[in-house]
């Protein structure tokens, strides 16, 4: 089902899955926010499960605990696109009889031990953001085989009209042979108009035909990135289990444990005086104000997640990026990184 946003996405998903006050939902506190908005959206609570600090996705003997008799649905991000553990996950939420929703946002085209994002979940949900493997402008995809399901989203991204509703041209009189007039005014439940336009959904078009050759140019630029400042002692590279072929929505590396979120936020300004655009990625979820003062997180509660998300710095990535520009991104990071080691002693 295709929706205007990957966050709508989420929020229908939510909707579907009848979540609302009183129920917990559980998910990772290092991601993009609107995986947990989507909970608040509905009225549930976030609850918070911390990351493993390889994969920098939630760790599966954590949340495992944090089950719970309200838990109504587990929602695992494949964080920076990396799938590890989806298939524990999966398997914790059959176990429990919760559905896993799978917020593959980031990880159109990755695979995992045979399986493509989006198939770990009851149900997941993919966006097409300008940041991600390809766009749509903006827009969003819903995928599941639970048929109920579909219905219930594709209604309610429809004004909550009945699934066989006609198209405004075809209630008019004389053009459908016999679809009664009207009928695109009906509604059966609250819904909202999250659809995707037909503009938007024609470039999707397009850009999916290009998927494979997309993929094989981010895996090219990873690959150019990785034997260039893999051997950097005070870098820490993503990490990609031999089980996964990832389709790189970015190329995030994080500074060794010893330095500080201050030290990266001045090796950031560094690299952007030099027109180098490089970005702290993500700050975590739970310390957002509105997280803090509604729900009363705080930081220390989610440790893990917090030491990466202090040293991240998400490197400039884009499908055509060459090795000469990746070779004077990798300078100007190590200057930076020698000049904050000279301030130190
Ligand atoms: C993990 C994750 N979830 C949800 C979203 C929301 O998608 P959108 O920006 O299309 O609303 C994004 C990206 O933007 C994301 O990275």
């Amino acid at each position: 089902m295709a929706v205007n946003s990957g966050t709508s996405g989420l929020h229908l998903v939510m909707q579907a899955l009848n979540i609302g006050p009183g129920d917990e939902v559980i998910t990772t506190p290092f991601s993009f926010v609107a995986s947990a908005n989507c909970i608040l959206m509905v009225g549930a609570k976030p609850v918070f499960v911390d990351i493993d600090p390889v994969s920098l996705n939630m760790d599966p003997a954590k949340l495992e605990a944090a089950i719970t008799p309200r838990t109504k649905a587990i929602i695992a991000v494949e964080t920076f696109g990396n799938p590890m553990h989806m298939d524990t996950y999966a398997a914790i939420a059959a176990k429990n009889e919760i559905p896993m929703v799978e917020d593959c946002c980031e990880a159109l085209g990755t695979v995992y031990k045979g399986r493509p994002a989006g198939h770990f979940g009851r149900v997941g949900v993919f966006g097409f953001y300008p940041n991600k493997q390809i766009t749509t402008g903006e827009g969003g995809m819903i995928v599941t085989d639970d048929e109920r399901l579909a219905e219930v989203c594709r209604s309610l991204r429809n004004q909550g009209r009945p699934l066989n509703a006609p198209t405004p041209l075809e209630t008019k009189e004389g053009n459908t042979g016999g679809t009664p007039v009207g009928s695109w005014l009906k509604h059966e439940r609250l819904g909202y108009n999250f659809r995707l336009p037909e503009i938007n959904a024609a470039l999707g078009v397009a850009q999916m035909r290009r998927l494979d050759e997309i993929i094989e140019k981010r895996q090219a630029v990873a690959r150019m990135y990785i034997d260039r400042l893999g051997g950097n002692p005070h870098l820490v590279m993503p990490t990609v289990s031999p089980e996964t072929l990832m389709s790189w929505f970015v190329f995030v590396v994080r500074l060794a444990p010893s330095y500080t979120a201050d030290e990266r936020d001045r090796v950031i300004r560094g690299l952007r005086r030099q027109d180098i655009g490089t970005a702290d990625y993500f700050p975590c979820i739970h310390l957002q104000s509105f997280y803090q003062h509604h729900f009363g997180f705080r930081p220390g509660m989610f440790p893990i997640a917090e030491t990466v998300s202090q040293r991240t710095l998400a490197l400039p990535f884009f499908n055509d990026l060459t090795s000469r520009e990746i070779d004077s991104v990798a300078q100007a990071l190590e200057v930076m990184i020698g000049q904050e080691n000279l301030t130190r002693t």
